[in-house]
């Protein structure tokens, strides 16, 4: 099994350099099989870059508050993102920043999501924001639509129940949503509770 993640992270290798992506790569971790959650985000921002792991810095800030929350532990999940590496813009002073990464970008790990899903086989996906959201085109909408609610989703022929939140970063912009993503959190809790073993 740890041979089949090593595949997938050299899988991750290979789509950058065949895209010419000259960046630090950014692997899922965390358990597995079989976590109580796989949380998937966007793509790393410059502090996972630099440090290789998903979700520390700024949003590992956020992703205590998550675990706080839903009363759990960082070993309780696996962490992962759409993309694997940090979309960055340009301005013309020179100053970078992140970006969302592109359609045609989330495509190229599309199929590697897909493998990390079915390798992890959580008992529950939680997609954070739009991007990973859309890697399920079976769901109809966006993250506006369906955010809160437990769906189902399958992957490589096998059932998961989806649940989709605001990514924590778009409350920093939209502090209205704060409340919104507080009691979707709640619900998910709830729905951890009922499913506990
Ligand atoms: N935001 C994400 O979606 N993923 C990270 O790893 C960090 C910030």
């Amino acid at each position: 099994m740890a041979e089949s993640m090593e595949k997938l992270q050299l899988a991750c290798r290979t789509v950058a350099q065949t895209h010419g992506i000259d960046r630090n790569l950014v692997y899922g971790e965390g358990r597995w099989p079989h976590p109580r959650i796989m949380l998937i985000g966007e793509a790393p921002g410059a502090q996972e870059e630099q440090q290789g792991h998903p979700f520390v810095g700024k949003a590992g800030k956020n992703l205590d508050h998550f675990i706080q929350v839903l009363a759990l532990r960082r070993e309780d999940l696996y962490i992962t993102n759409t993309v694997k590496f940090r979309p960055i813009r340009v301005s013309s002073k020179g100053t970078v920043s992140n970006r969302t990464p592109t359609r045609t970008e989330c495509s190229w790990f599309a199929e590697i999501l897909e493998e990390e899903i079915r390798l992890v086989s959580p008992d529950i996906i939680v997609t954070l924001g739009n991007t990973p959201l859309a890697f399920f085109t079976c769901i109809p909408g966006t993250i506006g639509d369906v955010h809160g609610q437990l769906l189902s989703v399958t992957v490589q022929d096998t059932a998961f129940p989806l649940f989709p939140l605001y990514h924590p970063a778009a409350i920093i912009y939209n502090r209205a949503l704060k409340t919104t993503y507080e009691k979707d959190l709640d619900a998910l809790r709830t729905y951890l509770e009922s499913t506990m073993g």
